[in-house]
C-alpha cells in the first residue's frame, strides 16, 4: 500500500470516527449594533441548501472576540491600514488618501464587490491588486510583494469599509463567468497525495471535525482575518494555499489565474453574507 492510500485511509478515519456538531444557531451583532448577516439564503445553483460563515463554527470565546470590535485583535491591522491610507509615498508625493479623501465615504460597499472584472487587464481584480495598481499607476510607489509592505493591513481597512454589507460578485461582466466555471473545476478537483478537493473537506464534510477543527463551509467573507493560532491577519490566498498544501499538493502562486479563479468562485459561494472583515478564526 503506497503512501498516499494510507494518509487518505487515516484522514478518512479522523472524519468518520469525529463528532458531528451542528455549526452554533446564534446571531453576530458587532458591538451589540451592526446585526450581521451570517446565513444567506443560497445563490441559485448552489450546492448546498444555505450558506453559513465560518464564525458560526468557532468556540464562543473566539466568537465574542469578533462580536467585540475593541476585543478583536484584527482591529490593530485595520488602524495599521488606516494609517497607510494616509501616509505620503512614492514619486508622485501623494497618499491614497489625497485622491481618494475619507475612506468611510469613498470606498464604503466596495469590499462587498470585489473581486471584480477589470477592463484593463482582461481579468477579475482584488482588492490586493487593486491597491498596487494604484501604488504603480498613480502613486509612483513599488507593488507590495505577497502579504508584505502594508498589503494585509491596507486590504482590512478597505475591506472594513464595507462590514455588514452583503457579499455579491457580479458574473454578468467582462468574462466573469469563464473565471467562475473555470474556480469551480478547481473546487472540486481532487489533488495531492490525499486526493482531496475543496468540496471533500468544505462541502462533503462540512460540519464534521478535522484534526479537532470544526470544518465549516470555507466561506471568505472575514479577509484578512485574524487567525488566533498565527496570531497575525491572514490573506485569503495565504489560506487557499494553507488548505491546498494540506492535501500535499502543489500550490500555485498567490495572485495566479488559479487562485483568482477560485477566489471569484468562493466569493460567490458565499454571496449574501455581511462582509466580516476582520473576522477571527482559530
Ligand atoms: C493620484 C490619484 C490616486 C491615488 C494616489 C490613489 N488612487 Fe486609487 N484610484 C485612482 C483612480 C483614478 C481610480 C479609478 C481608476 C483605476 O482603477 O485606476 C482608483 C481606483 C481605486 C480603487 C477601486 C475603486 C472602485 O470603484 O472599485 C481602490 C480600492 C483604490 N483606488 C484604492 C487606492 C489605495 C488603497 C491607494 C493608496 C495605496 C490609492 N488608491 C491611491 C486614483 C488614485
Ligand atoms: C483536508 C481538509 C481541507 C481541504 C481539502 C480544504 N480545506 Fe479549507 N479549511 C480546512 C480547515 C480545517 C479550515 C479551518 C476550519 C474551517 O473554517 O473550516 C479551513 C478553512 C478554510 C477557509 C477559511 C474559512 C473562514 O471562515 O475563515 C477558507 C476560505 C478555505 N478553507 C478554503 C478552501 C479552499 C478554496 C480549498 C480548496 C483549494 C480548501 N479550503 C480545501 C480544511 C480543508
Amino acid at each position: 500500500m503506497n503512501y498516499s492510500r494510507i494518509a487518505l485511509i487515516a484522514l478518512g478515519a479522523t472524519l468518520t470516527a469525529s463528532l458531528i456538531a451542528a455549526p452554533v444557531d446564534e446571531k453576530l451583532v458587532i458591538d451589540g449594533e451592526l446585526e450581521m448577516t451570517t446565513v444567506a439564503p443560497s445563490p441559485e445553483g448552489h450546492p448546498l441548501p444555505e450558506v453559513r460563515s465560518g464564525w458560526h463554527y468557532r468556540t464562543e470565546t473566539t466568537r465574542a472576540l469578533e462580536a467585540d470590535s475593541f476585543e478583536n485583535p484584527g482591529m490593530l491591522g485595520v488602524e495599521q491600514g488606516e494609517e497607510l491610507w494616509n501616509t505620503v509615498e512614492g514619486t508622485a508625493g501623494k497618499s491614497c488618501a489625497s485622491c481618494h479623501q475619507d475612506a468611510a465615504e469613498t470606498m464604503a460597499g466596495l469590499g462587498a464587490v470585489y473581486p471584480k472584472w477589470h477592463e484593463a487587464s482582461g481579468k477579475p481584480i482584488n482588492i490586493e491588486l487593486q491597491i498596487n495598481a494604484c501604488r504603480v499607476n498613480n502613486m509612483g510607489a513599488e507593488a507590495y510583494k505577497f502579504d508584505k509592505g502594508g498589503q494585509k493591513p491596507l486590504t482590512a481597512y478597505i475591506k472594513h469599509q464595507s462590514l455588514g454589507e452583503p457579499v455579491k460578485v457580479s458574473l454578468e461582466e467582462g468574462d466573469m463567468q469563464a473565471w467562475w466555471e473555470r474556480g469551480k473545476e478547481l473546487y472540486y478537483k481532487r489533488t495531492g497525495q490525499l486526493n482531496l478537493s475543496c468540496a471533500s473537506c468544505h462541502e462533503k464534510n462540512n460540519g464534521k471535525y478535522i484534526r479537532a477543527d470544526h470544518l465549516s463551509q470555507g466561506n471568505v467573507n472575514g479577509f484578512p482575518t485574524y487567525r488566533l493560532k498565527q496570531g497575525n491577519l491572514i490573506s485569503l490566498h495565504n489560506r487557499f494555499r494553507g488548505c491546498i498544501r494540506d492535501t500535499r499538493a502543489e500550490y500555485p502562486a498567490a495572485f495566479s489565474d488559479d487562485l483568482m479563479a477560485l477566489e471569484v468562485y468562493t466569493t460567490w459561494r458565499g454571496q449574501g453574507l455581511s462582509v466580516e472583515t476582520p473576522a477571527v478564526r482559530q
